[in-house]
């Protein structure tokens, strides 16, 4: 991964004259990197976040992320620390949008109260925890989507309560074909969900007995998915929302229901079959193209892409359906978080960085943000619903509420800051005065 290596690690603490010299090679290494990269094309930016509001840098060239601000942060490295004190704005678990599965508190996981009282601490900055209060008057007069499965649904419930904390007046309802939404009437800020499994969309098939072309590879049954064809139940999101926060990944890995021999996925494009037939991993390639190519087509030029990177899942001594599960009460050291999703060791839960893989070659040179939380959530194996997801086995890859999504809505926020420069900047809907 060329993009991996163009992080920049600054420590803010440095006096103006040490930082300016450091900026300054910073930026030049980071520059030659760009140019040695030629791959690296168009504006992708990758946890390039700032944490700091006050200085204004900019850095506007090919292939380079925007820098507005003095502090330049990779959130996506760092550590958990045990800090009880850090999230004072917690909401409560009656909560009404938290699914029951994810509702460790009120299901007595043991450690359910625990959970929050880690703080991701990322190298050489700080991570702010949420202020629904700024939250609701920055984005007022805005309508943020969440698309994708049920781990963007994780994410989009953990916003919905923080928010609804301090702003009671809602209004429920479906924006734009949603599976669910909500507007804080107070401040016109909307969010959405759309639930999508692939973001393309698919359905079942069956062999014809007339015969045809799949059929004559012997298909007998299985999914039909068109990559070029945007599913309906976000097909109307991109013109919708001023910010949409997208994912897919999980169901690509998930054997249990495209069965790669019994119900495999079989690929259309432009409504005729790919040929000669492809597997999930080059479906996804395909999938990601053309679903990049539909966002940035037809949002608004002004609007905020997001691409979430992938929920990594905790099951140890085997896989869901094999009696796998997620017993720890505490984060995973980092030797631990290797051993489970390190590609060499190749263990249950290594789809988490293949489908990264994916997703970075994918997003290289189009205009979309990369929201990178995989790192931060593969240490924490005590996050789960585990036994008490209320399912036969146990819930290893959604996330308890509250929860990690809460720490993801934070990164959120630091990344959304970052970019106000660049893309808000020329938004009237996000202008505000109280920035
Ligand atoms: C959790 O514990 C409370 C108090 O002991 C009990 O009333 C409730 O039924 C328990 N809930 C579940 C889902 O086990
Ligand atoms: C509420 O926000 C939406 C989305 O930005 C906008 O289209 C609409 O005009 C706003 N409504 C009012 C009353 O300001
Ligand atoms: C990884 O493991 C899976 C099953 O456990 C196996 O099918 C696959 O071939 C392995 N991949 C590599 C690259 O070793």
């Amino acid at each position: 991964m060329a993009m991996k290596d163009h992080h920049i690690k600054k420590n803010s603490n440095l006096s103006l004259r040490r930082y300016t010299f450091f900026l300054f090679i910073s930026v030049f290494c980071f520059v030659s990197l760009a140019l040695v990269f030629s791959d690296f094309r168009g504006s992708t930016t990758k946890m390039l976040v700032s944490y700091k509001n006050n200085r204004d840098f900019e850095i506007k060239e090919r292939g380079i992320p925007q820098i507005e601000n003095s502090g330049l942060c990779d959130y996506s490295d760092g550590k958990w620390i045990y800090d009880p004190k850090f999230r004072t704005s917690l909401y409560a678990n009656s909560c009404k949008e938290v699914f029951k599965g994810w509702n460790c508190i009120s299901n007595n996981k043991s450690n359910a109260q625990d959970i929050m009282n880690w703080r991701w601490q990322p190298k050489g900055c700080d991570l702010p925890p949420f202020d629904p209060v700024w939250f609701l008057k920055r984005f007022s007069n805005t309508n943020i989507g969440f698309v994708g499965d049920s781990l963007n649904r994780n994410m989009f419930v953990s916003l919905v309560c923080t928010l609804k904390q301090v702003s009671l007046e809602v209004k429920k309802w479906r924006p734009a074909g949603a599976d669910r939404g909500f507007t804080f009437l107070q401040y016109n800020l909307t969010v959405a969900y759309h639930r999508t499994n692939l973001l393309a969309r698919y359905s079942r098939w069956s062999a014809d007995a007339n015969g045809g072309v799949l059929e004559s590879f012997g298909y007998k049954e299985g999914f039909r998915v068109d990559v070029d064809v945007p599913e309906g139940t976000w097909a109307k999101a991109p013109s919708f929302h001023d910010i949409l926060i997208l994912n897919t990944g999980h169901w690509w890995w998930a054997p249990s229901k495209f069965d790669p021999i019994k119900s495999p996925m079989l690929f259309f494009e432009k409504g005729l079959p790919v040929l000669p037939p492809i597997t999930p991993e080059i479906g996804l390639d395909m999938v990601l193209k053309h679903m990049i190519l539909f966002v940035e087509k037809t949002m608004r030029p002004t609007a905020i892409k997001i691409f979430r990177t992938q929920s990594p899942r905790h099951f140890e001594g085997g896989d869901w359906d094999k009696g796998g599960s997620c017993q720890r009460l505490q984060p995973l050291l980092q030797e631990q978080v290797e051993q489970l999703f390190s590609l060499e060791n190749n263990g249950t839960n290594v789809e988490a960085r293949l489908v990264n893989q994916h997703l970075f070659k994918a997003l290289e040179g189009s205009s979309f943000h990369i929201l990178d939380i995989t790192h931060m959530s593969e240490f924490r194996a005590d996050a789960h619903p585990s036994t008490t997801g209320g399912k036969k086995h146990d819930d290893c890859m959604h996330w308890c509420l509250p929860g990690i999504t809460d720490s993801w809505n934070d990164l959120l926020v630091a990344h959304l800051n970052s970019i106000h420069g660049g893309n808000i900047k020329n938004n009237p809907h996000l202008e505000m005065s109280a920035w």
